[in-house]
């Protein structure tokens, strides 16, 4: 099975082809980041407009170096939300208009469902899916922190959440507090590995017992330890910097993996652990898995943690095969504040 795939929900404009929901024939994805840069985070209304410009000559490039694969599709699949509405509404658009000259069905995709199937990408190591469900999927990325029980790839039960700020989100809040540019997490990463991580006390999200997130006490806490370090200072030292970044991408991470831990505890048939979203990339964070925990950990190749279009693509497989007739309307709009949590 053939899929076109759309991705347009913040400010990375994509198109995927994928075979059988895991062979990526070909995936194309525009990065908006020098745009938004300059203003410290994404600007919904320069997000559409880019969507706007650049999916079409996407569209061209595909036709042209694949052209017999794009003579094959049996469907398009793209991201219905979440995500910014005006977004999303430009590649939704352009999903209803080649459906409907094409004559394909169009199915509508979560894009944080999406991002799970990115760590089956390309992976014939993980070819055999019945062996690794049930699992625990975590999504952790600039908008969301979701905890999922799942059974297969399309049917999954939202464990937790986060509270407040999405991981991502606080990696780049935090950041930009500290003087970096969007995204932070790459930075803060490379930061933390020059620094001390135990220099600073942070604190820890309490609610043990739950499986839900929080990341803004520990947002606020690194905001007061770093005002205060420029009273006495000015302006921080490079060295403060390290310690400060290592400090805080320690604690977040090690909420990831507490909440991991218990959400294991609760679901000990779990066959593996799924971490995928653009946090999924930070190397502290894999190696801090693997000291603690025994199961397989399935992850996207780097250049499918972030967002893109293989993913939906994939995920549009699988719902077509198992939902078929659900997608022949296209009267769907795009408005996050949707429960897709009870969609499926
Ligand atoms: O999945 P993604 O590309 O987009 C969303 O759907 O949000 O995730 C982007 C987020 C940003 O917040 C970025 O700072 C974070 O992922 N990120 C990282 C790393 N690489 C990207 N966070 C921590 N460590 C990283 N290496
Ligand atoms: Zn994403």
């Amino acid at each position: 099975m053939l899929i076109l795939g759309i991705e347009s929900s913040c400010d990375e404009t994509a198109l995927a082809i994928v075979r059988d929901g895991v062979h990526v024939v070909a995936s194309l994805v525009a990065s908006q980041t020098e745009s938004h840069e300059k203003f410290g985070g994404v600007v919904p209304e320069i997000a559409s407009r880019e969507h706007l410009s650049v999916l079409p000559k996407l569209w061209k490039e595909l036709q042209t170096d694949h052209l017999a694969a794009m003579q094959q599709l049996d469907a398009i699949a793209v991201t219905q939300g979440p995500g910014l509405v005006g977004a999303l509404l430009v590649g939704s658009s352009f999903g209803k208009g080649l459906a409907l000259s094409r004559k394909l069905p169009l199915v509508p995709i979560n894009h944080v469902h999406a991002h799970i199937c990115s760590a089956f990408l390309d992976r014939p190591e993980f070819s055999e899916q019945d062996k690794f469900f049930p699992a625990i999927a975590l999504v952790v990325s600039g908008g969301h922190t979701n905890l999922y029980w799942m059974e297969n790839l399309t049917t999954r039960k939202l464990l937790g959440y986060t509270l407040d700020d999405a991981c991502g989100e606080s990696f780049d809040k935090v950041a930009k507090m500290l003087g970096m540019s969007y995204p932070g997490g790459p930075q803060i990463e490379r930061r933390a590995r020059l620094g001390n991580a135990k220099k600073y006390a942070l604190p820890k999200m309490l609610a043990r017992s739950e499986l839900n997130f929080s990341y803004s006490g520990l947002k606020t806490a690194m905001m007061q330890i770093a005002q205060k370090l420029k009273k006495s200072n000015e302006s921080l030292s490079e060295g403060e910097v390290d310690d400060l970044c290592a400090g805080f991408q320690e604690e977040a991470l090690q909420q990831l993996i507490r909440k991991l831990q218990l959400a294991l505890k609760q679901n000990p048939e779990a066959r593996s652990m799924i971490v995928c979203g653009g946090v999924s990339a930070n190397q502290r964070f894999r190696s801090l898995f693997a000291e603690n925990f025994k199961l397989p950990l399935i992850y996207p190749h780097l250049k499918y943690c972030s967002d893109n279009a293989a993913m939906v693509a994939s995920l549009g497989g699988y719902e077509f095969r198992s939902l078929a007739r659900k997608f022949v309307s296209s009267s769907w709009d795009v408005f996050s504040r949707y429960p897709f949590e009870l969609e499926l």
